[in-house]
Order: C-alpha cells, then structure tokens, then sequence
C-alpha cells in the first residue's frame, strides 16, 4: 500500500480545481486521489447550460482512473474554488464507493475518516 502524502494530494485537487469549468455556479471543485499503485488521478467539475448535466469532479476523476489503466483508490480529497477541503456530495461517494480499495480513506472537514465512515451500510456490487 503506499504512503499517504496529503499535502500532495491535495496539492493535486487545487491544480485540478484550477481548470475546473463551472461558469454557472462560480464554485470551481478539483479532486484527486491515490490509487494502489501509488499513481495520482485528478478531476474536475465541469458544468453545462443544462445545469443538471453538470459532471462533478469525481466523475472526471473516476473517467481519469479508467482511461489510466483503472485501479483502486486509497485515498481521496477534495478542494473547493479557495483550495479548501470540500466534502463530496452523496452521489459521489456511492461514485467514489465502487472503486474504493479495501479501508479506503478520505480527507474530510473533520479529518481522515474511511469510506464507511462517510457512507455507511453502503450499496454495492456486494448487493448484486
Ligand atoms: N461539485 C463537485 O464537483 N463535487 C462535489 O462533490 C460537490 C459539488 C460541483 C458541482 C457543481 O459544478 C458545483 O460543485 C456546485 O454544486
């Protein structure tokens, strides 16, 4: 498994954010995550005039993971327009929740705290 460097990480969610497309809400989203093989992924939020087609910045990271080469994630934070931790949305979570690695741990407002922590009694592909 290897090292969490938060600083890094969300070093790698505020460059993120810095090209985030969100000219309808003004609140620019950048996150990024550590993945098993110790590879960094990153996205985005990118909005559209059909406000409720706007793609969170985990859906661009989570297409960033699959074009890479997939994986699992590790770790995960996530920065608002200021580079401040932002807690993903519930969608999000069940988004980030599939491609979790076992123990898998998030940057949260109120610390680190796991997966389960942050989406308990979780659905899943274990329902299926
Ligand atoms: N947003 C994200 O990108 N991720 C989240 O977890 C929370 C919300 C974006 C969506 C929209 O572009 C903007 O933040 C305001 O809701």
């Amino acid at each position: 498994m290897p090292e969490i460097d938060w600083d890094l990480l969300t070093g790698a969610a505020r460059e993120a954010m810095s090209r985030a497309y969100a000219p309808y809400s003004n609140f620019p989203v950048g996150a990024a995550a550590l993945t098993e093989d110790g590879i960094i992924v990153s996205g985005c939020n990118v909005e559209n005039a059909s406000y409720g087609l706007t793609l969170c910045a985990e859906c661009s990271l989570v297409s960033a993971l699959h074009m890479g080469g997939g994986g699992r994630l590790v770790a995960f934070a996530c920065v608002d327009g200021k580079g401040n931790v932002l807690m993903p949305c519930g969608r999000c979570r069940q988004l980030l929740y599939e491609h979790r690695a076992p123990g898998m741990v998030l940057l949260t407002v109120s610390g680190v705290r796991t997966m389960d922590e942050v989406l308990p009694d979780a659905f899943g592909p274990q329902n299926l």
